[in-house]
């Protein structure tokens, strides 16, 4: 179709005006479902109107790779679990860079056949591969360690920073010779090592930090797609590159915040595995009480302040509308009933939000840790329904916890806390919560969906 250059610059600000509308839309639970349907329609607008380009001149493998794409999206987002999200997303960003490693070279050898290569352009091509190598190496060994293929455990060993260094600076010195000299040799070094750089920056990172890790590499991706824009010389791939890359380092910032941890603390390795002696010497202390779900009942009845913390146990329980039935049940007797809702619960940002969302708890019963942690002192019952980091008092007391420094919701300090969980394992972090030998503190053994369930029969109903 020939349509003029200015049309399509009218159509990507079009596109454009539209993804940032859907991430504006994805800040709030309320919008985030107009906030998707606008970043849908930007997308499908940026598609369709890019294959009209003109200089699309062959439609037979693009049509097989969107078959292709298609038909393994619709497969893998039929089938993935909410839970399974994180490892899922990080697929999808070694994907973003690898894509991004074959435009480079693809572009390379392109320009170097009709002789139109350019300084500028193999700059572009040199900071697009290593771009995109280390987030496809780095993606693919996150998404190995939260399938559980690969330990969660930090990998580190002695000079482990320093041969990051010369990796890094190897890379860049590569970089350099290949943009000045035109070495084709330089462009595939520098991008092996930078294959070779996204295993090493992400192997000593621990379990517990996987949240940033995630969030980072995010960013990486959208600065990969940002490079491989300039190199395709496509306005709507910078711009959307440069959203997702920005918009994934101040989530990076958000989360390293809600954990209390430094950015570079995170990115050099380290946390996260620390924590066997904590393990053992909790496991050595004994007087962990259990309750039933008659006794939670009765507690819960006779009660006129209740917090709800949820957590990934919730997800895995699927139990968010049992947990409804609980919070209609409990309101209807005129007892306050809160959410607190931790930055980092579940696995994934907003993964709670998302789940109370669903089952149509009102987003005003709704809080986030800092609005909710001084309301605990004067809550008769929080009920931590399958949480267990974000609730572990050794973030605050245990220095050798790999979760010290973190905000936790401070529920040890309502009257009675009960838990609901099946066993007396640990959560994500590897590491025994001290919250379940407080004085004040309950087990409830079960699934949380059966538990919640049988609290609502235990009540009478929600009537
Ligand atoms: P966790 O600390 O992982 O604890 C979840 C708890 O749920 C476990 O103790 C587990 O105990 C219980 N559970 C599992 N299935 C259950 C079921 N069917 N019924 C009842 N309980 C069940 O969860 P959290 O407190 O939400 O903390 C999140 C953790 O994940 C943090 O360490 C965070 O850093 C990490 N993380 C977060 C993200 C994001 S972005 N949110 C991403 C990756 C990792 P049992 O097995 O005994 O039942």
């Amino acid at each position: 179709m020939n349509l003029s250059i200015d049309f399509y610059w009218a159509v990507y600000g079009v596109a454009s005006l539209l993804f940032f509308l859907g991430l504006k839309g994805l800040s709030s639970p309320r919008t985030a479902v107009r906030g998707n349907f606008f970043a849908m329609l930007g997308m499908a607008l940026a598609v369709i109107f890019t294959l009209l380009h003109p200089s699309v001149e062959n439609y037979t493998w693009i049509i097989a790779g969107l078959l292709c794409g298609a038909v393994v999206g619709t497969m893998v987002a039929l089938k993935i679990k909410m839970t399974s999200m994180p490892e899922l997303v990080a697929a999808l960003h070694s994907f973003v860079g690898l894509s991004a490693v074959l435009v480079a070279f693809g572009a390379y050898f392109i320009h170097s056949w009709d002789g139109e290569l350019t300084r500028i352009l193999m700059a572009e091509t040199g900071i697009g591969s290593f771009i995109g190598a280390i987030t496809f190496t780095g993606s693919v060994i996150a998404f190995g360690k939260l399938r559980g293929l690969l330990s969660g455990n930090p990998v580190t060993f002695c000079g482990q920073h320093l041969l990051n260094l010369i990796l890094a600076l190897a890379m860049l010195g590569f970089s350099v010779d290949f943009i000045l000299f035109d070495h084709l040799w330089s462009f595939v070094i520098l991008t092996a090592i930078a294959f070779l750089l996204g295993v090493t920056l992400i192997i000593p990172i621990g379990g517990a930090d996987m949240p940033v890790v995630v969030s980072m590499l995010n960013s990486y991706s959208g600065w990969a797609a940002v490079a491989t824009g300039f190199t395709l010389n496509n306005p709507l791939l910078i711009l959307t590159g440069a959203f997702v890359g920005s918009s994934g380092a101040i989530l990076s910032y958000i989360m390293c915040k809600a954990m209390n941890r430094s950015f570079f603390s995170v990115i050099l390795g380290g946390f996260g595995g620390e924590g066997e002696e904590s393990v053992a010497s909790s496991a050595a202390r004994k007087g962990v009480k259990s309750a039933s779900v008659e006794d939670l009942a009765f507690m819960l009845e006779n009660s006129s302040k209740v917090i709800v913390v949820p957590g990934y146990g919730m997800a895995v329980a699927q139990a968010q509308y049992a947990v409804k039935d609980l919070y209609d049940c409990l309101t209807a007797r005129g007892i306050e009933v809160k959410f607190a809702v931790h930055p980092v619960a579940g696995r994934m940002p907003g993964h709670m939000n998302v789940l109370l969302a669903e089952s149509e708890i009102p987003y005003d019963s709704v809080a986030e840790l800092e609005d909710i942690n001084s309301e605990f002192p004067s809550t008769d019952v929080a009920f931590v329904i399958g949480a267990n980091d974000v609730v572990n008092p050794a973030a605050k007391t245990d220095k050798s916890s790999p979760l010290y420094g973190m905000p936790i919701l401070d529920a040890y300090k309502a009257k009675h806390v009960f838990i609901s969980k099946r066993s007396m394992r640990a959560g994500y972090a590897g590491v025994e919560n001290e919250l379940f030998f407080y004085d004040n503190a309950a087990l409830v053994f079960g699934d949380a969906k059966e538990t919640c369930q049988a609290l609502v029969a235990a009540l009478g109903g929600s009537g």
